[in-house]
């Protein structure tokens, strides 16, 4: 048992994974010490939490709002700083021990980079960062000894399903609820609407990932996640549409054992599991009842109709800064067609003609992942606006 509570920090504090973890810091006042606590615009939620949780320092990422946030922080006597880079400054602070990475998309991977520098373990939920640099972040793990402890749910099963064991896994295999257009014919697929991917049957998300799950891409960036998180070989991680959402996912090994991690979908285990790691604290999720739930199934993903899984893992295979690109690609296009500007149909095509058009770096650096990520990003608006705006 820990003497000491756990200070955290939790960028990103305002969106879905954030504000769960907070649900979980509540319940558990007596584990937890609040550090710092980050979001980009939404002032009042982060005024809001801040006022509950007092954490001695907030970041609001946009300068915009930091007036808004400093003058009704004030009374509080919490400090309140505006912008990235004091995001990343602040992650060398001595009392901290822990940071949550729940921010969403490429924006995660500058202060993830400052935290491992400063040898602080990180729940990393913020799959982008892997994605987009996994072959430079999880060696930076390792010089700096600071562990990253996954909180997606499938990298969680995973993870759990690997404590306590001394043999290697020889698969890792990936479930995934399929989405909301499991079933949908092809013919329909182009009339896809935003509300229509917006409404996850399984889980309840940010607008992003949510729309990342309906076209499988989210799979994908799972599937580039496995690999750096797990050291995996690509062509031993599996992928396989559970549309129940109950198994999070599986490893076998050499001897055909196969190990799952089960419960009803709900954020909040792996959230917590990940904060908590290695005990296991109480949570009042719902428990799975087997008779109840009769029967799982399972399927293989179709790649045509959902050609963004495979677009992942063919970039995976190619390496260098290639699923840089298509992240930035894939962020430019959900949020075009999230305002309705292009069709859903239309964002694999999105990521493909961006990939290609971008400078092809087969060992990059950060820097040149950064360059990368701006360069990918232009491309594909000035694609979208060109080409398939509607
Ligand atoms: N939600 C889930 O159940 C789930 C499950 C597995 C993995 N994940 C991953 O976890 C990450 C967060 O997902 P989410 O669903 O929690 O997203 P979300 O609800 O959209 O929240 C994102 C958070 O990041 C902040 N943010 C957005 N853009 C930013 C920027 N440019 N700079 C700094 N902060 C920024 C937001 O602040 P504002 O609120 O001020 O905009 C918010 O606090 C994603 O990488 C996602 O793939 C999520």
């Amino acid at each position: 048992m820990e003497e000491r509570k756990r200070h955290i920090a939790i960028l990103g504090s305002t969106g879905s994974i954030g504000t769960q973890a907070l649900d979980a810091v509540a319940q558990h006042r007596d584990l937890f010490e609040i550090e710092l606590l980050t979001a980009n615009n939404n002032a009042s939620l982060l005024i809001e939490q801040a006022i509950r949780f007092k954490p001695n320092n907030v970041v609001i990422c946009n300068p915009d709002k930091y007036a808004e946030v400093a003058e009704a922080l004030k009374p509080h006597y919490i400090k309140v700083f505006a912008g990235m880079e004091s995001v990343c400054d602040l992650m060398s602070c001595e009392s901290l021990d822990m940071v949550l990475a729940a921010m969403v998309g490429f924006s995660g991977l500058k202060p993830v980079v400052a935290a491992l520098k400063a040898g602080k373990a990180v729940a990393l939920a913020n799959k982008e960062t892997l994605v987009a640099a996994g072959a430079l972040v999880m060696p930076l793990a390792q010089e700096y000894g600071a562990p990253v402890i996954p909180v997606d749910s499938e990298h969680s099963a995973i993870f759990q399903c690997l404590q306590g064991e001394y043999s290697r896994p020889v698969k890792l295999i990936l479930t995934g609820s399929g989405g909301p257009f499991l079933n949908t014919p092809s013919a329909e697929m182009d009339s896809i609407t935003a509300a229509a991917a917006l409404k996850h049957p399984r889980w309840n998300m940010g607008a992003k990932v949510t729309v990342d799950s309906s076209t499988l891409m989210n799979k994908g960036l799972e599937f580039i996640e496995a690999r750096w998180l797990f050291d995996m070989a690509p062509e031993n991680i599996e992928v396989v549409i559970h549309p129940e959402s109950i198994i999070h996912s599986m490893v076998r090994f050499e001897d055909g054992c196969v190990m799952a991690q089960l419960s009803n979908p709900d954020m909040r285990l792996p959230i917590q599991y990940a904060l908590t790691y290695p005990l296991r604290r109480s949570l009042d999720c719902k428990p799975l009842d087997f008779a109840e739930l009769g029967s799982l199934h399972f399927q293989k993903p179709d790649l045509e109709r959902f050609p963004c899984l495979g677009i992942a893992q063919s970039l995976l295979a190619k390496g260098g800064n290639a699923c840089c690109a298509m992240n930035a690609a894939n962020e430019a296009a959900v949020a075009a067609f999230l305002q309705g500007k292009i069709r859903f149909t239309d964002i694999p095509n999105i990521i493909s003609d961006t990939v290609e058009k971008c400078q092809f770096i087969e060992k990059p650096d950060f820097e040149a992942i950064y360059c990368t990520n701006f360069e990918a990003f232009r491309i594909a608006e000035e694609i979208i606006g060109n080409k398939y705006a509607r």
